[in-house]
């Protein structure tokens, strides 16, 4: 083994390792993908994503190249030829960035050996019958076993592996024991016992410091894996988490403290033109309404024009993604709106993948009726048209004018009563697009039923439940989730545990005003950032301090007071929450990145770093808001707050970086709102 202090710290090579590399699961996925350009920018071919090999979602998004490195080809060289199969390819993302996915089938010949090996080293048991387990753990074993070989060929440059999860978290503790000659950081998302006790009811943020871990993770048949959680964030040179939230909850349940926290950014692309967003709002809205006059056939009596779509979206968490307060608030909402006799309507989406048979009959049928009818019309208006025409070029002075009701034939006027027929309907439009696997205990439909939200004519609020996430070749609402979220009003996400939430995240920098909890990462970074955050269009509703009911209450309040804004209001409200995007850009977020990445560094080689002056790598890249943001109100200044003095700061050792230097944005010049032109 090369001697840890002889290698080149500045030119040193990164591997970061999760098991969402170019395979969506949730959230983490949406970390690599969007990242993938800053780090690309900053590491060009020394940066290198390791995952597990997934063929389904490989063969779309991945594709093969030769590694140009020649200690990376050596090394996936020597594992193949021990009957390692892998990928090596470029991920066709922005920035696209090169990924090596492991296959983990063919290392599983040495499950049982690594399992013996994992009790014994680290003592951590694996019972049978976990696949997930299973997975993470031959997943870890043939990433520690990469790692070793690969610095046995790169013996100069130092190499960093950053681990997102407990999922890719095995390694940890062999590159350890190993002594492999890499710094690593473990990236927590969450934790395994966060998740699991806040899908209970529990009531977890009290009791945080009090739960006995071990007991815990035991009563839920998770010991093992929280084993593998707490071993990884243990064997770290650098522990980090993505919000403040997080790091309290992992200072307590995994009992280490990270070092620092690196909340999620986003790939914010601009458009040449700065109202392009809004008009991508209105053409994605057409596409919804379009699904809306379907869907709801038969009982169309809402004006689109007065409609408005909210919606909530994620991995099925009933509990911890706050979909159970959602739809109580969407029932006082429909219940305040009728009192108030308010015109508006609001149709509620609920896009939460579950399982499901089919798509029903009357979702296909309602698309179908609508198409008949367009169909049918445009027929109709091409016999009209022809009609017109011929009596137009035969029409002499004197003669009367073609009279309107002679133009429509009598097959015509046939045709169009067919269609109007074929949209009567006996049953109210269904709640839900699917069928069910499970129908009676699925807690969305429930709770529906519950709260009768059943689409009648006299709701004011109308829901519909997607239970499976969105893509344009569905037949029934044939549009993407960005798309989708664009053509929208309004992002409900009332998460109850939620590290960071990229889709609240999502929505700002697409435009789109949305409501989040202060139990939710971001909804805590943006409180903490914005003096006045609804105005920009971030609610956040208070989970923390408020009883169950004060909080459903204060979200619809929320979603009612929304509803009484005006077009033109809601417009400027857009102009604003978009005008945030570059608070949520990567270029400024990704300086956690670099800082805990500094810190790994100068963790595991401290002597390349002996009488250094203090480093400036954050001076040059400085980012300030491209635009200053508009009345009212006007962020806070403040310098700093990323990393505040009761949370490990990754500064040791680095007395001189101080993190006004990285995000020192001054409060900007207030402009006058009625400057922005935009299209009514
Ligand atoms: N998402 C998606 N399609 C959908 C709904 C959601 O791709 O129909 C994505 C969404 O863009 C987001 C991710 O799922 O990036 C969810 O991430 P989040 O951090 O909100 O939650 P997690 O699932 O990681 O807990
Ligand atoms: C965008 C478009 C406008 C459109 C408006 C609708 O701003 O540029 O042309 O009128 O959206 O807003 P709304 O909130 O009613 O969907
Ligand atoms: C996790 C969390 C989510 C977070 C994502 C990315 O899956 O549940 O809140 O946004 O990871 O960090």
């Amino acid at each position: 083994m090369a001697e840890p202090q002889t290698r080149d710290v500045s030119n040193h090579v990164l591997f970061e390792i999760a098991t969402e590399v170019a395979n969506r699961v949730g959230g983490i996925y949406s970390v690599l993908k969007s990242k993938a350009q800053v780090t690309t920018a900053e590491y060009g071919s020394a940066y290198t994503l390791l995952g597990p090999l997934n063929r389904n979602s490989a063969a779309v998004e991945v594709e093969e190249v030769e590694p140009k490195d020649p200690a990376l080809a050596a090394t996936i060289k020597a594992m193949n030829d021990r009957g390692i199969k892998t990928l090596y390819g470029r991920w066709l993302i922005d920035g696209a960035p090169r990924v090596l996915l492991f296959d983990t089938g063919t290392g599983y010949k040495w499950l049982d050996e690594w399992k013996a090996d994992l009790w014994s080293s680290a003592g951590i048991p694996s019972p049978p019958g976990d696949h997930e387990t299973n997975e993470a753990i031959v997943f870890g074993y043939l990433i520690a076993w990469f790692l070793g070989e690969y610095v046995s060929h790169e013996t100069k440059r130092a190499v960093i592996a950053q681990f997102h999860e407990w999922l890719a978290g095995v390694a940890l503790p062999l590159c350890k024991r190993r002594r492999i000659d890499v710094t690593t950081i473990f990236t927590t998302h969450a934790t395994l016992l966060g998740r699991y006790l806040c899908a209970g009811s529990v009531d977890f943020y009290n009791n945080l410091q009090f739960f006995d871990v071990d007991a815990e993770a035991g009563k839920r048949g998770i010991y093992h894996r929280y084993c593998i959680e707490r071993a990884a964030a243990h064997s770290a040179d650098v522990f980090t988490t993505v919000s403040h939230i997080t790091a309290y909850e992992s200072e307590h349940l995994l009992k280490r403290k990270p070092d620092g926290v690196l909340p999620n950014g986003l790939n914010v692309k601009k458009f040449s033109a700065t109202h392009e967003f809004q008009n991508l709002h209105q053409q994605a809205k057409v596409k919804i309404n379009d699904f809306v006059r379907g869907h709801f056939y038969g009982y169309n009596d809402f004006d689109p024009e007065n409609t408005l779509y909210f919606f909530t979206a994620g991995r099925y968490e009933y509990r911890n993604k706050g979909v159970d307060m959602f739809i109580e608030s969407l029932a006082r909402l429909n219940h305040r709106m009728k009192s108030a006799g308010s015109n508006m309507t609001v149709v509620a989406f609920i896009i939460l993948p579950a399982q499901t048979q089919s798509l029903t009959v009357e979702a296909l049928k309602g698309q179908a009726v609508i198409k008949s009818l367009h169909d049918t019309i445009k027929v109709i208006e091409d016999n009209v048209g022809k009609k017109l025409f011929e009596r137009s070029i035969a029409w002499t002075e004197g003669q009367e004018l073609p009279e309107d009701k002679e133009l429509l034939s009598a097959s015509d006027k046939i045709m169009l009563r067919r269609r109007l027929f074929a949209m009567k309907r006996t049953s109210l439009p269904p709640i839900v697009t699917h069928n069910m696997a499970h129908d009676g205990e699925d807690p969305v439909l429930n709770q529906l039923r519950r709260c009768q939200l059943f689409n009648h004519p006299s709701d004011r609020v109308k829901v519909v439940f997607h239970p499976e996430f969105l893509n344009s070749a569905n037949p029934v609402l044939p549009m993407d989730y960005d798309d989708f979220v664009r053509g929208t009003h309004l992002g409900v996400f009332s998460s109850y545990y939620e590290p960071w939430g990229y889709t609240p995240a999502e929505c700002t920098v697409m435009g789109v005003p949305s409501i989040t909890t202060n139990l939710s990462g971001f909804g805590c970074y943006m409180e903490e950032l914005i003096e006045n955050a609804s105005d920009y269009g971030i609610y956040i509703v208070d989970r923390r301090m408020k009883g169950v009911d004060d909080s459903v209450n204060q979200l619809s309040d929320y979603m009612f007071e929304f509803t009484k804004k005006s077009k033109r209001q809601r417009i400027n409200q857009r102009n604003r929450t978009e005008r945030l995007s570059d608070l949520l850009d990567w270029k400024r977020m990704g300086m956690e990145y670099v800082k805990a990445r500094q810190l790994a560094l100068r963790r595991a080689y401290p002597a390349a770093y002996d009488g250094d002056e203090e480093p400036d790598f954050f001076g040059s890249t400085e980012v300030k808001i491209s635009r200053p943001l508009s009345e009212p109100g006007s962020p806070r200044d403040r310098s700093g707050m990323m990393t505040p003095g009761d949370f490990a700061s990754l500064q040791e050792g680095l007395e001189g970086l101080s993190t006004e230097d990285y995000i020192a944005w001054k409060l900007p010049e207030e402009e006058d709102e009625e400057d922005y032109q935009f299209p009514l």
